[in-house]
């Protein structure tokens, strides 16, 4: 009797692929980002708190530089850190942020998001933001990388080695690290009631557990995938935190299906996007709570309504207990509830289960997509 060993299939942990078993460790990964700087009094990092609370509250803009899902990580944080922290947030893609000679001064902080911390594009901006005496703090989650050791302050997130091409854990990470940021600011800076921060540390503390809960969508998704092996096309549709989801679903059907997909901000539909709606096109539209976004809830269901009456198929993420869209769905995704906020950390869950399913049924290489490397280290 002789038994088989397969050095890569252990390293896999039993799982058909690094971004299978990466997709099924985000609840670590959010709770390993929160250990220990959560708490019931609030949110204190103290890799920030070494900043010196003075210029923190001195800051009176955020640039939020980054590539790829990174950037979409950095577009769902620059939410919650205006909220929260009152202050103007703007989202560059690292390879663009040089060349518009932006306006920076010694009030401005520039926080970088970089799964691997060497992405060359992210640390020449870095670069360029310190040499113009910007304050700097990286959102990294490999630690000694070189865009953390340029930086004013570190932020690691703790998702553990990612080793498959497209990004899965440590963009749930990125999110948690720049909520975390952005309620550590709004301690120091007094811009929110401690109730709100109680809220926020209760959304934290039960994320983990929602977290799993949504990875076991992958059976239902897995369904999806296989009836969708021959499409060419798929959209994604998301309002408010749900934008750079959809621009995120996209991105990684694109990365590892090699299909054609893109993700539009729901209300854009309507000025332009609305005319490629065509009889059976897929639309996965992210629909928010009912409950915390009422206003934005019926608005997005008008736009389901609006794509059906053109021939849509409609999968609809919707939060549990959500009714609304069924007459107009013709796949229901359920979710456990969160807070508007909290939502992206599930919806995306779904959508990195679709690409990887569809990859697979296509019979790609998940882990190595063509073209692709793991780490971009020139410019
Ligand atoms: C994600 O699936 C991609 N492979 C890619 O967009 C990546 O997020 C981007 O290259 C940034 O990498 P970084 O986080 O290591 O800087």
């Amino acid at each position: 009797f002789e038994v088989e060993w397969d050095a890569d299939a252990s390293d896999k942990g039993g799982w058909s692929s690094f971004m299978a078993k990466e997709i099924n460790e985000q609840a670590d990964a959010v709770g390993n980002t929160l250990r220990g700087r959560v708490s019931g009094a609030g949110v204190e990092i103290p890799e920030l708190t070494a900043l010196g609370d003075d210029r923190l509250r001195g800051i009176d803009r955020i640039i939020i530089i980054a590539c790829g899902t990174a950037s979409y990580a950095g577009q769902v944080g620059s939410y919650a850190l205006e909220q929260w922290a009152r202050v103007p947030v703007e989202v560059q893609l690292s390879h663009e942020f040089r060349y518009r000679d932006p306006v920076l001064s010694d009030r401005t902080l520039v926080i970088s998001v970089s799964q691997s911390g060497e992405t060359m594009d992210t640390l020449m901006a870095v670069k360029y933001a310190i040499e113009r005496g910007v304050t700097t703090i990286s959102v990294c989650n490999t630690q000694s990388a070189t865009i953390p050791r340029e930086s004013d302050a570190a932020v690691y997130t703790h998702a553990g080695p990612e080793v498959a091409v497209a990004s899965t854990k440590a963009f749930v990470a990125q999110i948690t690290a720049i909520y975390l940021i952005g309620l550590h600011l709004a301690r120091v800076r007094g811009t929110l009631s401690a109730e709100d921060q109680a809220q926020a540390v209760e959304q934290f503390e039960s994320l983990p557990a929602k977290v799993a809960e949504a990875i076991e969508t992958r059976d239902q998704i897995a369904q999806l995938a296989h009836w969708m092996a021959d499409t060419r096309s798929v959209l994604f549709l998301g309002r408010h935190v749900g934008y750079p989801i959809a621009l995120e679903g996209a991105l990684k059907l694109k990365e590892i299906a090699y299909i054609h997909a893109e993700g539009f901000a729901a209300g854009e539909l309507k000025h332009g996007p609305i005319a490629l709606i065509d009889h059976g096109q897929p639309v996965f539209v992210l629909v928010p709570s009912p409950r915390t976004s009422p206003i934005m809830h019926s608005k997005v269901v008008s736009n389901i309504q609006e794509i059906r009456a053109r021939g849509a198929r409609v999968i609809a993420v919707v939060e549990k207990g959500d009714t609304a869209v069924l007459p107009y769905a013709d796949d229901v995704v359920r979710l456990p509830l969160a807070d508007t906020l909290f939502e992206p950390l599930l919806q995306v869950i779904p959508l990195q289960w679709f690409a990887l399913e569809l990859s697979t049924a296509k019979g790609l290489d998940v882990d190595q997509p063509r073209n692709l490397a793991k780490s971009v280290t020139v410019e």
